[in-house]
């Protein structure tokens, strides 16, 4: 045993160690080298049967081997390779075949998704976007848009006020100061600050006292378009909320306008999309109905437009309001409005 010429073993080793051109390929090397059954194994192995006067030697030489070969793996593998790729700058004790820390990137949350769909389809009829405050004044939120004071229609949208640090209701010069209860008090800034003709859609944030429940939260979503101009009629906003309507629920979509009450629009509707499940048939989703409620809508009412300074007689213009959150819902087929405002990951990496 004593022939095998080590030196040779280990140039022989060296010489392959430096070719291999993949971290595959070292690896190889290094299991029929270094390995269990491997060539310096078989050699340690071979010593018992050496002449007692060889063993020392030799077994010093093994060890030497082994160790000249780990050095060599060791630095073929920190001067940088991985899959055939040699890279320079690679630092030893490098492994740069390693997978790397990911990165969680972020994404725009389901809410801003759809608004941004949603006003998306409004831009491309030519409405322009604004965003209006959530802190607003008693006019703009109410009188303003022909709610009275003590009219009872104001309950529904009864809201937060804003506490004065001395106590009472932190005021205005329009009125007490509250949390918007819908996104209409921008038809009242935008109309006083601008004349027509206007084409507007604002979405934004608004505040109720409803228990929270699957269906409702105390903060919800909401887009508010308005349109004023001369000669605005209802078929007008019947065609741009049926537009709308195609654009997000797809092209076989029915809609039906049923008569309602906004103080603010005259006449008023709310309008319902044809079940965008069962197609009209009725199911759970729609209550079995076939229909399901979207948004509320009307032509402008001629005491707004006394409010905010324009001529009932030269302008006339339609509004309507929808849940933002409620759209999202129906389009992606969630139950429960809690999960959109949770921040659970799980649930929001889905969208
Ligand atoms: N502001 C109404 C609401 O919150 C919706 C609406 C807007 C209705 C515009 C008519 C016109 O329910």
């Amino acid at each position: 045993m004593s022939v095998i010429d080590i030196d040779a073993v280990q140039k022989t080793a060296e010489e392959e160690i430096a070719g291999a051109d993949s971290s595959a390929s070292l690896e190889e090397l290094q299991n029929k080298y270094l390995g269990r059954k491997g060539i310096v194994a078989g050699l340690t192995g071979a010593i018992p049967a050496l002449p007692a006067e060889e063993r020392a030697a030799f077994g010093k030489k093994v060890n030497a081997l082994k160790n000249a070969l780990l050095a060599a793996f060791e630095q073929r593998r920190s001067s940088g390779i991985n899959a055939g790729v040699r890279i320079s700058g690679a630092q030893p004790g490098m492994d740069i075949s390693l997978p790397g820390v990911a990165q969680p990137a972020g994404s725009i949350h389901l809410i801003t998704q759809v608004a941004e769909e949603v006003t998306g389809l409004f831009v491309k009829m030519g409405f322009s976007v604004e965003e209006g405050p959530e802190i607003e004044s008693e006019f703009n939120n109410f009188s303003g848009l022909n709610i009275p004071l003590e009219h009872p229609s104001r309950d529904t949208f009864d809201t937060f006020y804003l506490k004065a640090p001395g106590g009472g209701t932190l005021e205005s010069g329009d009125g007490k100061l509250l949390l918007r209860s819908h996104t209409s008090p921008m038809q009242v800034r935008v109309m006083r600050a601008r004349k027509p003709p206007l084409a507007v859609v604002v979405p934004g944030r608004v505040y109720r006292p409803d228990a929270v429940d699957a269906s409702h939260s105390f903060m919800f979503n909401q887009l508010e378009g308005f349109l004023v101009d001369k000669n605005v009629n209802f078929s007008h906003l019947k065609g741009v909320l049926e537009a709308f309507a195609r654009g997000i629920f797809g092209e076989d979509i029915r809609l039906r306008f049923r008569p309602h009450f906004f103080p603010f629009t005259e006449p008023s509707v709310e309008m319902d999309v044809s079940c965008i499940i069962c197609k009209g048939k009725g199911c759970p989703l729609c209550g079995r109905k076939g229909w399901l409620e979207i948004l509320g809508a009307g032509m402008i009412h001629p005491n707004v437009f006394k409010n905010v300074g324009y001529d009932p007689a030269k302008y006339s213009g339609f509004a309507f309001g929808m849940g933002v959150d409620r759209i999202a819902l129906l389009k992606y087929g969630i139950d429960d409005i809690r999960l959109l405002f949770q921040n659970d990951i799980r649930f929001l990496k889905q969208f």
